[in-house]
């Protein structure tokens, strides 16, 4: 028997709300989430910094950049890859789905 992945798609926000360049932070079942629209392609992360703790949602995107408040790291916005010191791990990105102003994210 195969086992399937049950995708569980929440409704976080608003596209309208998100305008492109700007980030916003959310609590979704006691998970903090980052909401962050680059040129109108919207993704999600975790809001938690890998290197300590700091939302993500304070910080900055610039073009698809996303970086840290506390210590300046930087992760690419699009994958979530580190890109060097401080940061040492990934930040986790969420499946993103968009019907009509509607972000919906796969929180499984
Ligand atoms: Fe984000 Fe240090 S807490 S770079």
């Amino acid at each position: 028997m195969t086992e399937t992945k049950t995708e569980r798609w929440t409704s976080v926000a608003k596209k309208s709300a998100i305008e492109p360049g700007t980030i916003l932070g959310l609590k979704i079942e006691d998970r903090d989430i980052a909401v962050y629209n680059v040129d109108g392609a919207i993704y999600a992360s975790n809001n938690i910094c890998t290197h300590a703790h700091a939302f993500m949602s304070d910080g900055w995107l610039e073009g698809d950049v996303l970086e840290c408040p506390l210590h300046g790291g930087r992760f690419e916005a699009k994958t979530g890859r580190g890109m060097g010191a401080p940061i040492i791990c990934d930040l986790k990105l969420y499946p993103v789905r968009v019907e009509g102003d509607d972000i919906l994210v796969d929180l499984s």
